[in-house]
């Protein structure tokens, strides 16, 4: 072997921003036959977000990340001014895997002057994140059925830490028989169970501290369960000891519920779903773990 090194040289991945030309790459890949994957996100890319980009590329044959921060499933007193916009960094990230298109437009794109269609939220909106963040899974289910229409996608691929809009996303598809097949990715964590978060950066040290809680609790859940307990109550009172534990006070809510419908359940007799939520400082963080 001689001694000249080889480098790589990564191309970063083609940035649209229309409408327009979102849909001239999907034509072209459509008539070429491709298979096309779809990773919406809202950017501030993490691990967790490029496990979802590298599930496409190796499922499909074109993989369309878009970035877009969605006003509309923002609450009123919620962080979409301060949420994290980081499109150069994100770029980079993506042009490691060779990602080959990335939409990232502006809102007034996506919102036209007058829009004022919205899709209705499933049942399964309701209880949990639904009751607390007004309008929120409105949103969701709006931008991403239009996203959905803009890039017919094969395949879209969507993680589990955000579970409850998993959920909400997938009986949508079904409800408005969506020629989409709707992917769910695991959980990414940090080395000591955290999992991965745009919102983790906004924790101070103390509070990156306190938030291993949310995995520790639901730990604990999974644990009660192996060793043969299957009241939801005593599960849902183990982690929030766990949570009391760690000095944790400012708790959403911690549920122990139905994979499907996440009605809160008091016995554990089939597959269930351990949700939690909490607020570290100004950043509020969700968990989940599958039981069962
Ligand atoms: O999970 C997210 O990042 C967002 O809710 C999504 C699915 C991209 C819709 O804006």
């Amino acid at each position: 072997m001689s001694g000249t090194r080889s480098t790589t040289v990564r191309r970063r991945p083609q940035l649209l921003t229309s409408i327009a030309e979102l849909r001239a790459v999907v034509a072209s890949a459509r008539l070429a036959g491709k298979k096309i994957g779809l990773v919406p996100t809202m950017g501030a890319l993490h691990a967790g977000h490029l496990s979802l980009v590298e599930t496409s590329q190796a499922e499909c044959d074109v993989t369309i990340t878009t970035i877009f921060v969605n006003p509309t499933q923002f609450g009123l007193h919620e962080d979409f001014d301060k949420y994290p916009r980081t499109l150069d960094d994100d770029l980079a990230a993506l042009a490691e895997l060779s990602v080959d298109f990335v939409f990232a437009p502006d809102a007034d794109e996506i919102y036209r002057p007058g829009s004022s269609t919205c899709v209705d939220p499933p049942e399964v909106a309701e209880r949990l994140e639904g009751a607390l963040r007004d309008g929120h899974f409105r949103g969701v289910t709006t931008v991403v059925l239009k996203l959905f229409n803009m890039v017919q996608a094969d395949r879209a691929y969507f993680g589990q830490k955000d579970y409850q809009q998993a959920a909400v996303i997938r009986r949508m598809v079904d409800d408005l028989n969506v020629p989409v097949d709707v992917r769910i990715c695991p959980i990414v964590r940090e080395e000591d169970g955290l999992a991965m978060s745009s919102r983790n950066r906004y924790l101070s040290k103390p509070d990156r501290l306190s938030a291993v809680s949310l995995s520790k609790a639901l730990q604990r859940a999974a644990q009660l369960f192996s060793s043969g307990e299957r009241s939801a109550d005593v599960l849902r009172d183990s982690m929030r000891e766990v949570f009391t534990i760690a000095g944790v006070a400012n708790i959403d809510y911690i549920s122990v519920a139905d994979r499907e419908t996440l009605a809160e359940l008091e016995r554990l007799d089939g597959p269930a779903v351990a949700l939690v939520a909490a607020r570290f400082g100004k950043t509020r963080l969700i968990d989940n773990c599958l039981i069962g």
